[in-house]
């Protein structure tokens, strides 16, 4: 099993204090920390091997692209793609999920087609699609939350299986929620998808940097993440796609480095994974990456999600025991879900919530975790959130409880606790 402890020194952020407090950090859904090897392969880039990439023939710029393609390699073994071409940077998941959108989307999908999302959908995977099928006349729906009790805020596959028919021709769905933790059983949803001759995109934002990946053995035609969620840089996302469905999409974007020949008024594309990078990528975060990947990868991403899910275990435990009062908005069964835990303190808003938290040294996430028609699902206009990763301890969530219990004390003297809790009292 991982030990979060010694991980922890290996992140300097995290010997920073806020209000006189240690930093405790539960905001690793919105972005992870970062590690110093990661942190020193960004500087070893920039002062030792900086130049630009696929060009020149001196040494800088053959070491820069070695480097560069040698993170693509990283990625294809870290989520088991069959080949490099099928392994594309962009930006961030948002800009891997709006490219198929825009060149698969606008290519295959026509009035009559069907295009599904889930009600668990981060904004990123739910607003390319209205606007592609605003754009082709395709029709979007919703695959909804399971109403049963003991299933709840777990997406009806029954559902699913029902309205799945020959229009459907995209399922775009996450694998796991942003807000609420669920892991998505996304296998079953692809076999009923494929079984309509429908492709799947995985929003895999939240699930790469929590567990094992492998495509191949999901089955899924594209598969999208960010590397800033996992201990990489920001800027760089990755968008997986099988290799004969991205050889027949357009290109998404024009210019340097995407094109083959071009002539004054034609141009042809290069190859595959080049066609779809087009100018000068973000070198140094990509190179900076691998160094994440390999450092995940040491650990061990089968250990990483049972820390996390023995973390929202223990959460759970902690507010039922020590805030009963508080609403948990989570998959009953932990091993359903990464390391999230969306709460609500009764009438208490959670911008209020994550400014008391703060002035205790404690970074949780207030607001609709950009999944507003979630919120509108649950009937809540805000959550407020812990997410959990390697370097996050029990200790951690000791620290949150006892916010809580200072909320509860600010915003109603006396009911909740006679006293806060410090840190490690629990
Ligand atoms: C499930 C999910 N999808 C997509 C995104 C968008 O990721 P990015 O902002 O890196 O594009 C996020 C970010 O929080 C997310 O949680």
């Amino acid at each position: 099993m991982l030990n979060p402890k010694t991980i922890q020194s290996d992140f300097p952020i995290l010997n920073r204090e806020i209000n006189s407090k240690k930093l405790v950090y539960l905001d690793s859904a919105s972005t992870s920390q970062k590690p110093q090897v990661m942190i020193d392969a960004l500087t070893k880039y920039y002062t030792h091997t900086n130049a630009n990439i696929h060009r020149a023939v001196y040494t800088l710029a053959e070491e820069a692209t070695l480097a560069y393609e040698g993170t693509r390699e990283e990625v294809r073994k870290f989520i088991n793609a069959r080949q490099m071409e099928e392994i594309i940077f962009t930006r961030n998941t948002t800009e891997a999920i709006n490219l198929v959108a825009y060149t698969y989307g606008s290519a295959n999908f026509k009035p009559g087609d069907t295009v599904m999302v889930s009600a668990l959908e981060h904004h990123s995977n739910l607003v390319p699609w209205q606007q592609i099928c605003e754009k082709t006349g395709a029709t979007l729906k919703i695959v909804p939350l399971c109403t049963k009790p003991e299933k709840q805020y777990t997406l009806d596959l029954e559902w699913f299986k029902k309205n799945a028919d020959s229009s459907l021709k995209l399922l775009a769905i996450t694998q796991a929620s942003n807000t609420t933790g669920t892991i998505v059983p996304i296998e079953k949803f692809i076999e009923i998808a494929h079984a309509h001759n429908a492709k799947v995109l995985i929003d895999g934002a939240q699930s790469t940097p929590h567990m094992p990946i492998d495509v191949q053995k999901i089955n899924c035609d594209f598969f999208a993440f960010s590397s800033h969620k996992m201990l990489g840089p920001t800027g760089v996302g990755v968008l997986y796609g099988k290799r004969d469905l991205l050889e027949k999409m357009p290109p998404f974007m024009f210019g340097g480095d995407m094109i083959r020949e071009v002539h004054q008024h034609k141009a042809s594309w290069n190859e595959l994974p080049w066609k779809f990078e087009a100018g000068t990528p973000n070198i140094a975060d990509v190179v900076a990456f691998r160094a994440a990947l390999k450092y995940l990868k040491n650990i061990g991403m089968g250990d990483i999600l049972a820390h996390d899910q023995e973390l929202v275990t223990y959460a759970k435990a902690q507010l039922a025991q020590h805030a009963p009062d508080v609403k948990i908005h989570a998959p009953k069964n932990s091993e359903e879900m990464t390391g999230i835990i969306s709460f609500e303190i009764p009438g208490v808003h959670p911008h209020d919530i994550a400014e008391i938290f703060n002035s205790e040294g404690v970074a949780i996430r207030g607001g609709h975790h950009c999944a507003q028609p979630l919120m509108e699902t649950l009937r809540v206009p805000a959550t407020a959130r812990m997410s959990f990763y390697l370097y996050n301890t029990p200790e951690d969530i000791d620290v949150a409880i006892a916010a809580i219990k200072k909320v509860q004390n600010i915003f109603a003297p006396g009911k909740f606790a006679p006293q806060i809790f410090s840190s490690g009292a629990l």
